[in-house]
């Protein structure tokens, strides 16, 4: 089946996710689906249903939120993970079931100790349930590029026969270069029979730094999906990069000539939830959406771009949706310029969101007199009102002489606690105050601490992530101020509020260092 449309399948929510470091709450999910949604993503693989509760749940929540792309789910070659795959997409306006088979002689040796004719048996079966659910299945040849050709067409005849409409060939190991890869789609879809009923597709792995240029070899030899994760991540060193496939094919349509649906000018912006999410910032190198992709320094460069772009850039920054740093507004700043702005940035907010972000965004004017789009949008991602746990206040006392001290204050269920704490340097003694607060937090374990200025100056907004662990439940907060140690105590009590979900309700610890005002002010009314 071969046409000039080249079909995006975006996997940053299940080959993404599954890599360490990045995994993302129901809710985190569901706002990076939205995104690759309205951006223009073909097939969404929102996860692995079977995999766990949490995957089920959010592979059902973002069945019911997508109206445009085809949510999909990974399954196992197995009845329950086929079955709970169904299950999860159920409410899918368009679903796919995603299945796959090891058929490389290493795995089905090693790992799952069966012939090659045991494996075609399983193969059959499990893309034959698998359509008795939907019209639309993907079969998988996991490890096909170290496959011996004639097993991988054998194995590809008999899932097109069952009835897998879409057959995907990975590079599983990373293994492939752009030729092995050119000859592996020329001669499955030359020889298998019934492959002009099957759209080919490609996931490449990046262990040799070639999941791009292996999947632009792909599409020349008739691939027609191209399976990518947002930033490139995924297991190891991660997935095919979307942002880059994507510009590949549109920079250089004089040699592929293919189209494909994704409106590029958003790509900066899941880029940046997609670090937000999961605190991993791309290095400032990756092409695309790194920091300095679109920064020209050199002497010679800077000259001929100012005497005509096209000397040095073969694609506009706006292309892929990075506009410069506008200077935005100061403090005297009104509403109606504040809700243009935020228009403009493409946030919808609701009457009460818009008041509380725009008072939030006057007290950042105070302290920042230069605001910059970059600040609006961590404003605006950062803090979410009606949490249960709000940070309040801080004071410190830090620098050479130790020991460093935070007293701290933390809005809790609308009441003011106080906690005071020494630790071994600010950031120490700031969290283990909030854990004194929180008891449910004592147990959490701290997995990253990161900070980044948002924005350039010494004045610039620092934004902190922090991702906390308890009991296998892995949260991501941020927090942003113009000091770094108030957005690195917004950033963990963020986290706990993620934290709570997954929990009925936080206990509070019963005693603080010092009397709450809350409990000092019932005290002297008794
Ligand atoms: O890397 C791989 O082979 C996979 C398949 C399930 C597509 O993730």
């Amino acid at each position: 089946m071969s046409s000039n449309r080249i079909i995006i399948f975006d996997t940053t929510l299940r080959d993404g996710e599954q890599s360490p470091g990045m995994s993302m709450t129901r809710e985190e999910k569901l706002l990076v689906a939205e995104v690759l949604d309205g951006m223009g993503v073909d097939v969404i693989e929102a996860g692995f249903a079977m995999a766990s509760e949490g995957d089920f749940e959010a592979v059902k929540a973002i069945a019911e939120q997508c109206n445009r792309s085809v949510v999909c789910s990974l399954a196992r070659a197995k009845e329950a993970d086929i079955r709970r795959a169904a299950e999860a997409l159920k409410p899918a306006e368009r679903k796919r079931i995603h299945t796959f088979m090891s058929t490389s002689e290493i795995h089905l040796t090693h790992q799952f100790r069966i012939s090659q004719d045991e494996a075609l048996n399983v193969i059959r079966d499990s893309v034959t349930l698998a359509r008795s659910f939907t019209d639309d299945v993907e079969w998988s040849a996991m490890d096909a590029t170290r496959t011996e050709t004639e097993f991988l067409i054998r194995a590809v005849e008999v899932a097109i026969a069952a009835g897998a409409t879409t057959i995907n060939l990975p590079d599983t190991v990373g293994y492939g270069t752009p030729n092995t890869i050119a000859h592996m789609f020329t001669n499955v879809i030359g020889a298998a029979k019934g492959a002009d009923k099957a759209i080919f597709s490609f996931h490449g792995q990046n262990d040799l730094g070639l999941a791009t240029a292996n999947s632009l070899a792909a599409v020349r030899a008739g691939a027609r999906q191209i399976e990518c994760t947002i930033n490139g991540i995924g297991e190891r060193a991660g997935n095919t990069s979307l942002e880059e496939v994507v510009m590949a094919l549109k920079v250089r349509k004089d040699i592929y000539k293919l189209e494909c649906g994704i409106t590029t000018e958003h790509l900066m912006r899941a880029s940046r939830l997609v670090t937000q999410v999961t605190g991993q910032a791309v290095q400032v190198n990756k092409a695309i959406v790194g920091a300095n992709a679109f920064a020209h320094e050199s002497g010679i460069h800077q000259d001929g771009m100012l005497k005509n772009r096209d000397t040095y850039e073969i694609m506009t920054p706006e292309s892929v949706g990075l506009t410069k740093s506008n200077l935005v507004m100061g403090k005297h700043s009104g509403r109606a310029a504040f809700k243009d702005k935020l228009s403009e940035l493409g946030m919808r907010l609701g009457e009460n969101q818009l008041e509380d972000a725009f008072v939030r965004f006057k007290a950042l004017a105070d302290k920042k007199k230069e605001i910059f789009d970059e600040d609006i949008l961590a404003l605006l991602d950062t803090e979410a009102p009606n949490e249960r746990y709000s940070f309040a206040t801080l004071h410190l006392e830090c620098g050479t002489e130790s020991p460093q001290t935070a007293r701290l204050g933390l809005m809790i269920d609308g009441h003011l606690r106080t906690a005071k704490k020494e630790g071994n340097g600010p950031v120490d003694a700031i969290f283990k105050a909030i854990k004194s607060l929180v008891l449910d937090a004592s147990d959490a374990a701290l997995k990253l601490y990161q900070v980044h200025a948002i924005t350039g100056g010494t004045d610039a907004q620092a934004e902190v992530t922090v991702r906390l662990e308890r009991e296998g439940n892995m949260v991501t907060g941020h927090g942003s101020d113009v000091d770094t140690l108030v957005a690195s105590a917004k950033a963990y009590v963020n986290a706990i509020n993620k934290l709570e979900r997954f929990t009925t309700r936080i206990q509070l610890t019963d005693q603080t260092d010092e009397m709450t005002v809350d409990n000092a002010s019932k005290k002297a009314a008794s």
